[in-house]
């Protein structure tokens, strides 16, 4: 079976990427499509006319295409024009936010979690056509890809298996030399829209993850009786100056140890640490997980401020979600009980929580009596859903999103309906951050 498998490996991975190679030549790397000139002013929110008199303004050379020459503009464009906007606008901060989005420093960076323990719930779909929807609006957003078979990272021109681990999140949640997420982090063809890339590296994670916290938290009881022991020693009259240092020294010592002990026992705490590393970067990160409940998926719940459930709406996934909230409540009390105790609890920080549902076929009976269900009985179900498309499909099948798929390719109604029902939902998500961040 094991020479199969290799084989069968081989000729797999070559396939895929020569695959990759012919899709996104000359250095299999994928690039995104110019906007018309009415689609670039609808991301920015005004004219076409406006967003031409701008350009020239700028001094931007816009390309021309087609017999007709009509404009179309490169997102790196797009978002030079609005930095212009906004400029001009001054001090009237509300007109400037309005062509520039991004958070200012009293606005918090939001983590978005897309969870669900049922594969193809639409996870990975959503995370990145909200990547890059948000993206398209003008914030600044990272995708952590943290499913080890990195179908996030692919659908952004990446092919996993290539990644060095070095190069992966993988790199930036490791336990032994760890780097910094910053340095991990990779551009996209997409401006604005950077990625963590997750790949098969990270299966290893799910076995260090409890390998070192259970080590852990067998040593920390040891080092907490050697840093009582230790103060104790402190306390005793006529000390010598000389023992007393030695005492502090050791103490420092057993303190670094308990800290690097914790960290490694509170291991759904370590994608949250990484992610200080990038925060002044990102308006938005927004993590999609594997389609398990298992250590990785747990940190990415841990670190988030929302989790957007997936739920495909029939009644064997309503089943399986069902069990998943089970086994998040107990996974997610046990975060909050251990860290209220070890570290505080000014460390927990309230989460909202948001169902989606995907795929939706509108016209089946059976699935609105689900969707109709699921709506009476919980709360937070987002009021637009997203439709099941064969566009979206299509699009998937060739590794790209509605955003940056051609029109000219699909079914004209068939991709407006599907493009349609995207921005409502991602605008609606787009609409929550706003309230999370204050803004009228
Ligand atoms: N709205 C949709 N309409 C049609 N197909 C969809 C839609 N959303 C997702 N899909 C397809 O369903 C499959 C599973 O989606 P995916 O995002 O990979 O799920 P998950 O990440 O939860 O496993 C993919 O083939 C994807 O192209
Ligand atoms: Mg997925």
């Amino acid at each position: 079976m094991l020479a199969q498998m290799k084989a069968d490996h081989k000729a797999l991975s070559s396939t895929l990427a020569a695959l990759a190679q012919s899709q996104f030549p000359p250095k299999a790397e994928k690039s995104l499509r110019k906007f018309p000139a009415s689609e670039a002013a609808g991301y920015l929110g005004i004219t076409a006319r406006y967003l031409a008199l701008s350009a020239d303004e700028l001094g931007l050379e816009i390309e021309k295409i087609g017999r007709g020459e009509r404009r179309h503009y490169s997102l790196q464009q797009m978002n030079q024009i609005r930095r212009f906007l906004a400029q001009k606008a001054g001090d009237d901060a509300a007109k400037a936010r309005n062509y520039d989005p991004q958070r200012n420093s009293d606005e918090d960076i939001q983590i978005i979690a897309c969870s669900n323990f049922k594969g193809g719930s639409a996870k990975t779909c959503t995370s990145v056509h909200l990547g890059q929807y948000l993206a398209l609006q003008g914030y600044r957003v990272l995708l952590v890809d943290l499913d080890p078979q990195g179908s996030a990272s692919s659908m952004l021109g990446v092919v996993p298996e290539l990644v060095p681990e070095e190069d992966s999140l993988f790199a930036a949640i490791r336990y032994a030399d760890q780097r910094p997420l910053r340095e991990v982090v990779q551009k996209t063809y997409f401006d604005n829209l950077d990625l963590a890339v997750g790949s098969p590296f990270l299966t290893e994670w799910e076995f260090f993850a409890p390998h070192y916290a259970t080590i852990s938290g067998q040593e920390e009881p040891g080092i907490r009786t050697q840093i009582a022991d230790l103060e104790e020693q402190k306390k005793k009259k006529g000390i010598a100056n000389t023992r007393l240092r030695e005492i502090e020294e050791e103490l420092a010592r057993a303190h670094a140890r308990l800290s690097e002990c914790l960290q490694r026992k509170l291991y759904f705490t370590r994608l949250q640490l990484a992610f200080e590393d990038v925060e002044a970067d990102y308006d938005v990160i927004i993590c999609d997980t594997p389609p398990s409940l298992g250590y990785l998926s747990n940190a990415a719940s841990f670190a988030a401020d929302h989790l957007l459930v997936t739920i495909h709406p029939q009644w064997i996934d309503c089943e399986s979600m069902a069990q998943y909230l089970a086994t998040s409540i107990a996974h997610n009390e046990f975060f909050e009980a251990t860290v209220a105790k070890q570290l505080g609890p000014e460390y927990l920080v309230p989460k909202s929580l948001q169902y989606l549902i995907t795929r939706h076929d509108n016209t089946s009976r059976p699935e609105t009596d689900v969707v109709t269900m699921l709506r009476s009985q919980l709360q937070n179900v987002m009021t637009n859903t997203m439709l099941r498309s064969s566009a979206i499909a299509e699009a998937g099948n060739v590794q790209q999103t509605l955003y940056e798929a051609e029109r000219s390719n699909f079914n004209g109604k068939t991709y407006d309906r599907a493009l349609d029902s995207l921005n409502k939902v991602n605008g609606e998500i787009e609409a929550l951050l706003k309230t999370y961040w204050g803004r009228g």
